[in-house]
């Protein structure tokens, strides 16, 4: 349904277009702007702490992007975050596929725990998260500062070692 690939020449206008949409940065986990996949969108490397991958759907168009970050070798943990820029492309399928498919990556690198935080009123990312087989494992109480006030997160993780990932191909 998604094929994950990393960033290429061109991405950057359809990025900057996200980052321009209230909507997606109110939701976006990350920065308030998107800045910090903007500039050059180089893949950064498996021997890094971070992988990208630019997702698209089967039929290319580009969707969003998803990202493991503070990768832990050793231990073999990550922080998962997700943007899917299109709206109009949420709630089709598209969020799930490509976490999924990003953790049968993280699963064929050998990483065994997934973690990641989601806005607690972001119910669509929570369920989402849930198919993909993530467990809210707490909550923290204004666990954010935003604009818009302080906000309650979701800390959410998944045992890749208990799941069957099935490794899609990355380009
Ligand atoms: C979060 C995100 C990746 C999810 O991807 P998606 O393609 O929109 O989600 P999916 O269609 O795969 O799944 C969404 C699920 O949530 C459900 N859902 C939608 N709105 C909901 C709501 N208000 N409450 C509860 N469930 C809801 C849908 O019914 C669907 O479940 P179903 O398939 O069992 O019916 C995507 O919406 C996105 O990138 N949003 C903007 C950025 C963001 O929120 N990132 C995550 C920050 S932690």
């Amino acid at each position: 349904m998604v094929r994950l690939r990393p960033f290429r020449a061109g991405d950057e206008v359809h990025v900057a277009a996200w980052g321009k949409d209230p909507e997606v940065v109110r939701h976006y986990f990350g920065r308030r702007t998107l800045a910090e996949v903007e500039g050059p969108l180089v893949e950064l490397r498996a021997a890094g702490g971070r992988i990208v991958r630019a997702f698209e759907s089967a039929e290319g168009e580009l969707l969003g992007w998803v990202e493991l970050r503070n990768i832990a070798w050793r231990s073999g943990a990550a922080e998962l975050r997700i943007c899917i820029g299109r709206r109009d492309r949420w709630g089709m399928g598209y969020g799930t596929a490509a976490v999924r498919a990003i953790l049968a990556e993280a699963a064929a690198r050998r990483l065994r725990h997934v973690h990641l935080r989601v806005a607690l009123w972001n119910q669509r990312a929570i369920a989402s998260y849930r198919k993909c087989g993530f467990r809210a494992q707490a909550v923290l109480r204004a666990g954010r500062r935003r604009a818009e006030g302080m906000e309650d997160l979701m800390l959410m993780t998944v045992d890749l070692a208990s799941q069957a990932f099935v490794t899609q191909s990355v380009v």
